[in-house]
């Protein structure tokens, strides 16, 4: 080994002992007589001192030829230092040299390496390996670590198996995008890369193996954002014989695990939440229940007064912010611009104070005198103070810009502290959503998760409204992990892929592998998939997954540091049978 010991392993008790340690030089300051050297590697920082007028010409000599990142190794032994640092755990101690060997010099990195850089993302991205030295980037993969061995211990208790799936499989076209792989040996052929391996996990469950996980690479190719990547990790899960309370508790213990082993916080039980009231009072399927704030429907108390706006809307329905009254115009002004926006998409807003001194005053003050402002006050359980905020319009779209702007005044108000976490379950999902461009039904979950058997009368009558054993968990507004109890027979398989408009032929082409398994007798099964780096952000504090990725995409989905994805040569295309369109 180059070295005995890390850079943040010294303390007081190896003064004395001659030591070898390596690493890159995060800096050296020069005073002439005395001359430090910072050492650094993954464990801390290690200061090197050397009294130039004792030490020998070779040691200073090399030491005054350093430059920051050179990577060395550095003997010596240990010394209490005569001004202590309690910024770094090795504070207490230095080494005096005796020999430094440069293992590798290194040109001036692009951005410095340090907890708060000067480097932009993109420069950062295309230098990832300078960044990963960086102690904020580390600790987020070493937090990633962590999580994934807490994982693997729970369910490994648990007498889960973690079994790998196929990565080059077949493409199919329900979910998002598919990336796919052209197949040399089959020209004109094409595997997809698993957007999950759902399909997988079920015939495990077929093939005996009664509870699966894999921690698993994950491909869709959709747009990105914050808590999107084009490939991702999830924490893959399936049982047999079970149903979803089953499931619910098996993976609400596997939560709470993580935070006890890796954060060392008590989680409560999971409270749960239908997806019906979850639109109700939140206009959201994800809502951060941190703070309350929730929607009140208006449109017994507004109607009739003569405000088209309020008369015309399909709904007119509300928020109350606590101890808001006092919002200045300004303040309004931005909130009215902030639902204006087109991810917004409200045409504006409406807003009554609820004065300290008991006054209402709204503005629309035109329409409603202060009995009528009496009356939405009452409707809100509103208290002198407080603000409330109103949108009117189409149902659907209203609920959805009340969420967003009930998400803004969450974060206006400080509600949505990143060290409070709020977990709860959503259950009972509708089984469909359905598309106006196309008209037809979509699985809101996916295609292979079961109706409630109450509700299976109703796949023939109106299937709209069929709910379906399907269950996110979500935390902090954020969804980590969804999953379903899955349908186990050929039959309603089969009905199923009927009512999401598959021809016979296109189920059987498509998913033929899967009914027929299920006739060869598949146990009843269920399971979920947590969003990994989506955990491990949260678990972070950061919104961003891209933090707790080593080597992540970009927006564009383009790996910047390799330059990928690239085009290929053309004799590479002709040996796929690929002809590029111009
Ligand atoms: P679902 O599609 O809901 O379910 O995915 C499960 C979880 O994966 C995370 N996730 C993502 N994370 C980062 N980038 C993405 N592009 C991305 N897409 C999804 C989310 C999500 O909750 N096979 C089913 C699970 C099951 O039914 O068992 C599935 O994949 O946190």
């Amino acid at each position: 080994m180059l070295r005995t010991h890390t850079c943040g392993e010294l303390r007081k008790s190896h003064v004395g002992q001659t030591v070898t340690i390596s690493g890159w030089v995060q800096g050296v300051r020069d005073k002439g007589s005395l001359l430090w050297i910072d050492l650094r590697d993954r464990y801390g920082i290690t200061q090197i001192t050397i009294e130039t007028e004792n030490a020998s010409k070779d040691i200073t000599d090399i030491a005054r030829s350093l430059g920051r990142e050179f990577v060395i190794s550095v003997t010596g032994k240990v010394a209490e230092r005569y001004s202590k640092s309690d910024k770094i755990e090795t504070g207490d101690v230095e080494i005096n040299p005796e020999k430094i060997v440069v293992l590798n010099p290194a040109i001036t990195p692009p951005f410095t390496i340090e907890d708060e850089t000067d480097g932009g993302d993109d420069i950062r991205m295309k230098y990832r390996y300078l960044d990963l030295r960086r102690n904020t980037v580390r600790k987020n993969i070493e937090l990633r670590h962590r999580m994934a061995i807490e994982t693997r211990n729970y369910l490994d208790k648990l007498n889960f198996l973690e079994v790998e799936t196929p990565v080059l499989i077949k493409s199919t076209p329900e979910g998002a995008r598919d990336f796919v792989v052209p197949s040399r040996m089959n020209p004109g052929e094409f595997y997809a890369l698993p957007q999950s391996p759902q399909t997988f996990k079920q015939l495990l469950m077929v093939g005996g193996f009664d509870r699966y996980y894999q921690i698993v690479k994950c491909f869709r190719d959709e747009d990105l954002r914050a808590d999107r990547q084009p490939e991702f990790t999830q924490i893959d899960c399936e049982m047999a014989f079970v149903e979803q309370e089953d499931v619910l508790n098996t993976f609400e213990g596997l939560v709470r695990h993580l935070f006890k082993s890796v954060k060392g916080v008590d989680i409560p039980t999971l409270s749960r939440m239908t997806y019906a009231d979850a639109m109700k009072n939140y206009g959201n399927d994800k809502p951060d229940i941190r703070f309350e704030m929730k929607f009140v429907e208006l449109n017994e108390v507004v109607k009739g007064q003569n405000f088209k706006v309020f008369d015309d809307a399909g709904l007119v329905v509300g928020i109350c912010a606590k101890g808001a009254a006092e919002y200045t115009r300004k303040q309004l002004d931005e909130l009215t611009e902030f639902v204006k926006r087109p991810q917004v998409g409200a045409t504006g807003m409406v807003y009554a104070r609820y004065n300290a001194d008991g006054t209402l005053k709204s503005s629309v003050d035109k329409f409603y005198n202060e009995e009528e402002l009496k009356k939405w006050a009452t409707a809100f359980n509103a208290q002198p103070g407080d603000l409330i905020l109103i949108l009117a319009g189409d149902e659907h779209k209203t609920r959805k810009a009340l969420s967003e702007l009930r998400l803004e005044m969450g974060n206006r108000l400080g509600l949505r502290d990143k060290n409070t976490f709020a977990c709860h379950w959503v259950i009972d999902f509708p089984m469909f959503e359905y598309n106006e461009e196309d008209g037809r039904l979509y699985a809101m979950h996916h295609p292979f998760t079961s109706p409630k058997p109450e509700d299976i009368e109703l796949l023939n009558s109106n299937p709209g409204t069929v709910r379906a054993n399907a269950y996110d968990m979500v935390i902090n507004g954020v969804e980590i992990g969804g999953g379903s109890i899955r349908i186990s027979n050929k039959k309603l398989q089969s009905q199923i892929f009927d009512l999401l408009g598959f021809t016979k032929e296109d189920a059987q082409a498509q998913f033929g592998f899967l009914m027929n398994a299920f006739e060869f007798g598949a146990p009843p099964h269920g399971g979920l998939a947590f969003g990994f780096d989506r955990l491990c952000s949260l678990f972070g504090g950061s919104e961003s997954i891209r933090d707790f990725i080593a080597f992540p995409k970009n927006n564009s989905g383009r790996d910047v540091m390799i330059d990928s994805p690239s085009p290929i040569a053309q004799a590479q295309l002709d040996e796929l049978a690929i002809a590029i369109k111009k």
